[in-house]
């Protein structure tokens, strides 16, 4: 699979960002989309109008068009899996008709989403219970660990959610000592029921539950999240207290599935639902708006852009809302699970760069950390930046520092400052970013936020020609540390390891002790 960009005029590469903006006034205004209520202004990254109709045409011959139709419609796209990907029915209206393998799969989402209703009602009504803790990994913990987080003001006042998600002992006994028994209701979030960080910690919990109330409290403080209930049944939680998904939802692809129970709980059904509306207008603007004027089909060709055409490997995604802070942590999954493969769907090595390493902090943080290298080393780094007119907190001095620093930083980066008298104080500038404003994060606009990085994650996997859709590469590091557990305790085999490899067991089997 061959990874062709457009030839790309030397004229625009070559010239600098302020070139750019001094020979065409008006793009300030025309490299602006607004998709939902998301004003996405790429101004500031290395185009003109050509490129941009280059890069567009690149999305068309790549057949954009034509596999995002068969998303939607539920195709098999997830070929290595033989599964539909249909992460967009879970914001469908109720009473749209959206099939997977010939199964209206509508009513079944809405049959979910009113018990999940139902449920968080009764949880929120419950002055007993204070305490939600998600115990999950991965994309049953990410997205509702960050949209928690990112919407903790229009959270239920006596509600805390916690999320429990590494194996390592140290989180799970962190968020115990923080909870009672009796106020607290446990959500075990695993896709497969079959994840053994997530099993680990359900049964340390369970047992930590049954401790102090006895067996019988189990069943009022335990809740089961899957697609398996035979193994939810298995674990000991009743599956009439279980809440399900399908395997056409991908576990990143997960939290406004029945994986946003905690999410549901804390900020109410109908805050839910408008997190749902935000997703579907996106989803929307994708399938309607003109390629061209496609937000996620131009932040995805930019994005190639800047990876295939200018060998830039990792892009920042630079929230300045604190609220945001697990936001690049979560699109790190969806990203990086999705677009980190090496061979296309025709099973032969790609030719070329895919996915980018994404990565990010909150604002201002990162300027006193990492901005350094943004502004003055040898790399380039792409960044996205986020940001939003109105804050949910009462200080709006902060808000307007936080704001002007934001404007500050693109400024800094694309433009720079000459000052050839002191090499150490130059900025060279020509650093692009996007920047994503927004009127308030809102559950919706939080909704829209991610389908817009959902979307532009299936553009970019379809230029690559690559299944964004499977993880096998977590594969064998499962495998391994399913092997090597029994050694830390029993017999070591060292033949099934390498030298070092056994150094390293050995070292822990004499300290442990
Ligand atoms: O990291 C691999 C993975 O399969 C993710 O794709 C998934 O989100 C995570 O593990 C958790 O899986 P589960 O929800 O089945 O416990």
């Amino acid at each position: 699979m061959s990874i062709e960009p457009p030839a790309v005029s030397a004229a625009v590469v070559d010239r600098s960002l302020a070139e750019l903006f001094e020979n065409d006034p008006g793009r300030a205004d025309r490299y602006v989309v607004e998709a939902g209520d998301l004003r996405i202004d790429y101004s500031k990254q290395p185009l003109d109008d050509g490129l941009l109709a280059a890069l567009v045409s690149w999305a068309e011959t790549a057949g954009v068009p034509e596999r995002r139709e068969a998303m939607f419609a539920g195709e098999h796209i997830n070929v290595t899996e033989d599964r539909a990907v249909l992460h967009t029915a879970l914001r469908a209206p109720a009473g749209s008709v959206i099939e997977a393998d010939g199964r209206n799969v509508v009513p079944d989402v809405h049959a979910v989403l009113d018990s999940m209703a139902a449920f968080a009602e009764r949880v929120r009504a419950d002055e007993q219970i204070t305490d939600i803790v998600n115990i999950g990994i991965g994309g049953s913990d990410l997205g509702p660990a960050m949209v928690a987080e990112a919407l903790a003001a229009f959270g239920h006042p006596r509600l805390r959610t916690h999320f429990v998600s590494n194996v390592d002992g140290a989180d799970i006994h962190t968020t115990l000592e923080q909870v009672e028994p009796t106020s607290t209701l446990f959500i075990v979030a695993s896709k497969t029921f079959g994840t053994i960080e997530t099993l680990t910690n359900a049964r340390t919990a369970r047992a930590w539950l049954v401790d102090s109330l006895g067996e019988g409290a189990v069943a009022d403080h335990f809740v089961a999240v899957s697609t398996n209930a035979e193994r939810v049944a298995e674990f000991g939680i009743d599956t009439a207290n279980m809440f399900g998904f399908w395997d056409w939802v991908g576990g990143r692809y997960s939290v406004d599935s029945a994986i946003g129970l905690s999410v549901m709980i804390l900020i109410g059904p109908d805050a839910f639902h408008e997190f749902l509306a935000g997703f579907r207008a996106i989803d929307e603007h994708f399938r309607a708006a003109p390629l061209g004027r496609n937000a996620p089909v131009l932040m995805g060709m930019i994005g190639l852009l800047n990876a295939n055409v200018l060998g830039r490997d990792t892009k920042a995604v630079l929230p300045y809302a604190q609220e945001l802070a697990r936001f690049p942590a979560y699109l790190q999954q969806l990203d990086m699970e999705s677009n980190g493969k090496r061979v296309g769907l025709d099973g032969r090595p790609v030719d070329g760069d895919t996915g980018p390493i994404v990565w990010g902090e909150p604002g201002t943080n990162g300027q006193h950390a990492f901005y350094q290298l943004l502004h003055q080393g040898t790399r380039v780094v792409p960044v996205d930046f986020l940001g939003f007119a109105h804050p949910n907190h009462p200080y709006q001095e902060h808000h307007d520092l936080l704001m002007a620093n934001l404007f500050a930083q693109a400024e800094a980066l694309a433009f720079g400052r000459a000052n050839a008298d002191e090499p150490h104080r130059l900025f060279p500038g020509d650093r692009p970013s996007t920047l994503i404003l927004a009127d308030r994060l809102t559950p919706s606009v939080l909704g829209q936020l991610i389908a817009l990085y959902e979307h532009i994650v299936f553009v970019q996997g379809v230029v690559w020609g690559i299944n964004s859709f499977d993880q096998w590469g977590v594969e064998l590091g499962k495998e391994l540390a399913n092997q090597i557990t029994p050694e830390l305790t029993g017999d070591p085999n060292p033949s099934a390891h390498d030298a070092s490899t056994n150094a390293a067991i050995d070292w822990y089997r004499h300290r442990r002790g």
